[in-house]
């Protein structure tokens, strides 16, 4: 019988999907769902739902001791793009939700964290192709600074106090279920969306624009098998690279003209751009391969035959 989990930001593109996995797999009853505001129908409607604001601590010990909560999973941030437009704000959700949940398993209360980075973490100096689990790593935007901060308190929380804390650097996720965030990889989602409705999309990125990304089943499998992992496997305890396809806007649009031949894309670069620039084309998630058997399924073609299939219905 698998403990209750308790999710932080259940309502968000990762979460709702992350939720509904979880429920399914461990029974609905044991896998409580939080946010700050309420989420879509069938998350709302499967299992328990608490309102919960990340930064406030005494708020999710409450919860953590009502429900007899075990292990949880912290998926609230505030994501690159939105980030740079108020970084005081960013800097505080993003680090005061991640001390709410180390400090609570350092008390014992919880047994297991999971918090996700981000490719943000590396910078305009990381060598851009295949960049490795370690190396350079100077992010120039607040969120990438907040992740690079967090994946040093996480290590630092397991070296120091023996807390579980496990983790990935997610690549920019494309799911159907639920829109992105305010990301800079949302271009990757929307896309798919304008293609079905208008047959065009203007790109906020340019041409040539190669970023890492991943399909959001992916995602969710790799979540999972991390956090069910036996800890010793666990060499990384900062964050794990994680990869699966890496992909520019003119290799997705041909993607799509596949399945819609007179689909059209157009490129009007704005802030964001700056923001890809600094980021890596290629992952090497090796290491993540070798310790706890990650392996990617889903290449772009899959993926595009995915979202279309089900933004259809
Ligand atoms: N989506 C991606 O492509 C991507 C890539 C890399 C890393 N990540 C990371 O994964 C995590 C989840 O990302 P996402 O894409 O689902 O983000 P999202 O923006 O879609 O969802 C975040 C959720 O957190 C909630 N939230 C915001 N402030 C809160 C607060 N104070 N208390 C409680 N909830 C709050 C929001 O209401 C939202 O439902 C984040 O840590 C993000 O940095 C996401």
């Amino acid at each position: 019988m698998h403990r209750p989990i308790l999710i932080i930001g259940a309502c968000g593109q990762i979460g709702t999907e992350l939720t509904m996995e979880l429920r399914e797999k461990y029974g609905n009853e044991k896998v409580i769902a939080s946010d700050i505001r309420e989420g879509g129908d069938a998350l709302m409607g499967s299992g328990p739902f608490e309102l919960l604001d990340a930064t406030n601590y005494a708020a999710i010990e409450d919860v953590v001791m009502h429900y007899e909560i075990d292990e949880v999973y912290l998926m609230a941030a505030m994501l690159s793009a939105t980030a740079e437009k108020f970084p005081m704000r960013a800097w505080n959700l993003n680090m005061s939700s991640l001390f709410n949940v180390l400090n609570l398993a350092k008390e014992g209360k919880i047994s297991k964290i999971f918090w996700p980075s981000s490719i943000a973490v590396f910078g305009p100096n990381t060598p851009k192709e295949d960049t490795a689990q370690s190396t350079i790593m100077e992010p120039s935007t607040v969120y990438g600074i907040s992740k690079q901060s967090g994946e040093r308190w996480c290590e630092y929380y397991f070296k120091k106090y023996g807390v579980d804390v496990r983790s990935v650097r997610y690549p920019g996720l494309i799911s159907w279920k639920t829109m992105p965030g305010g990301g800079t990889t949302d271009y990757a989602v929307e896309i798919y969306h304008e293609a079905l409705k208008k047959g065009q999309y203007e790109s906020f990125l340019a041409k040539g624009t190669k970023l890492p990304m991943m399909y959001m089943d992916d995602a969710i499998r790799a979540t999972i098998d991390l956090m069910e992992s036996p800890s010793e496997k666990i060499k990384v305890r900062s964050s794990y690279n994680l990869a699966g396809m890496s992909f520019t806007p003119e290799e997705i649009a041909e993607s799509i003209q596949n399945h819609i031949p007179d689909f059209t894309i157009s490129y009007a670069p704005d802030f964001r751009q700056q923001i890809a620039d600094s980021w890596p084309s290629s992952i090497d998630d090796s290491a993540a391969k070798e310790q706890w058997g990650w392996e990617p399924k889903f290449n772009l073609d899959q993926t595009t035959f995915e979202m279309l299939n089900n933004l259809k219905k």
